[in-house]
């Protein structure tokens, strides 16, 4: 039998700073970084970016996605990381994805303003449930507008 699946989800403040290329050159490297290595590990998920705040969702098996979330609480690009969930799913939301983003149509304020995300994303107040669910239709929606 696989190893049962859990996704984790959480938010930290950006520390990185949001002017210029400087700041996509530290997402494009978050990225790649990801991609490499949560697909060797069998980690899947996504990463959105917002009014300062990262929220991610991991998924895959628990020993996978704990030492996953050990080295990123380690980053310091971003800080004061907080846990939303980390519960057994049934199955992957992000099966397609090694890692997801979600910030590329951020212009899209009234698709945006009905979950706060243009006026300040707030993850706390939204708890882990409402956030998987917000990544997971962005995630969704900015695949096929890429497409
Ligand atoms: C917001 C944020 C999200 C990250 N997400 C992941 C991730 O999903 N997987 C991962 O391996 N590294 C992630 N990282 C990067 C790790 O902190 C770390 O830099 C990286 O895993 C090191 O990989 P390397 O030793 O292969 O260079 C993230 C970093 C930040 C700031």
């Amino acid at each position: 039998m696989p190893a049962p699946l859990y996704q984790l989800v959480y938010y930290s403040r950006n520390a990185v700073s949001r002017d210029g290329a400087g700041f996509e050159a530290e997402v494009a490297s978050i990225l790649a970084a990801s991609r490499r290595n949560n697909e060797a590990a069998g980690v899947t998920g996504t990463l959105l970016f917002n009014a300062g705040v990262f929220a991610q969702v991991l998924e895959g098996p628990l020993d996978a996605v704990e030492a996953t979330f050990e080295r990123i609480q380690q980053d310091d690009r971003h800080g004061d990381v907080s846990l939303l969930a980390l519960e057994p799913i049934a199955q992957r939301s992000f099966s397609g994805w090694a890692m997801g983003f979600v910030g590329r149509s951020a212009e899209n304020t009234a698709r945006f303003a009905e979950v706060g995300l243009s006026s300040g994303f707030d993850p706390a107040a939204l708890g882990g449930q409402k956030v998987h669910a917000i990544l997971r239709d962005l995630t969704v929606e900015e695949e096929a507008a890429a497409a």
